[in-house]
């Protein structure tokens, strides 16, 4: 079945907290595990940023779900392609606070990391968004 990537940017709304994070993340993990569905959401000042691979059918499934919850708005999609291989093949969901880095972890990164996720660099060239996911692919837990 066709493997694609999707990349979506959103703004939590105001009275979404830390432990509410958690509670979607734990609950995306056990479902996104049930449908081969992997990935990374990147959280930053109010913002969000997810990439979803997996069946095509599964991803549009639950992006149109992701969409639909009213725990965010203002979602811009802003890649949609077929892929051969994941790229975030460990992740459920991996989750990064990236407002929240250290002095190390901002090393070498600065000049994505002054931008807001739903930034207009990252919706008129997607690719740089893909580049800011893969940069912290190997730091999330
Ligand atoms: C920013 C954000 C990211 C989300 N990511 C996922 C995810 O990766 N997988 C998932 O199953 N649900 C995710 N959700 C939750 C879905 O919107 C939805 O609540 C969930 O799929 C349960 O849907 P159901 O009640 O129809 O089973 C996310 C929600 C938000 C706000």
């Amino acid at each position: 079945m066709a493997l694609i990537t999707l990349i979506y940017v959103s703004s939590a709304v105001r009275s979404v907290s830390y432990s509410d994070i958690q509670d979607i993340l734990r609950q995306s993990r056990e479902a996104n595990g049930k449908k081969g569905i992997t990935g990374l959401l990147l959280f930053q000042d109010g913002n969000f940023m997810q990439v979803l691979e997996g069946n095509a059918e599964f991803v549009d499934e639950l992006h149109q779900k992701i969409s639909n919850d009213p725990r965010h708005g203002g979602i811009i999609t802003l890649f949609r392609e077929p892929i051969l291989t994941r790229s975030f093949s460990d992740w459920k969901m991996g989750f990064k606070d990236i407002g929240d880095l250290t002095e190390d972890e901002k090393a070498g990164r600065s000049d994505y990391l002054e931008l807001p996720l739903n930034d207009a660099l990252y919706i008129s060239n997607p690719n740089e968004a893909f580049i800011l996911l893969q940069a912290f692919r190997n730091t999330v837990r």
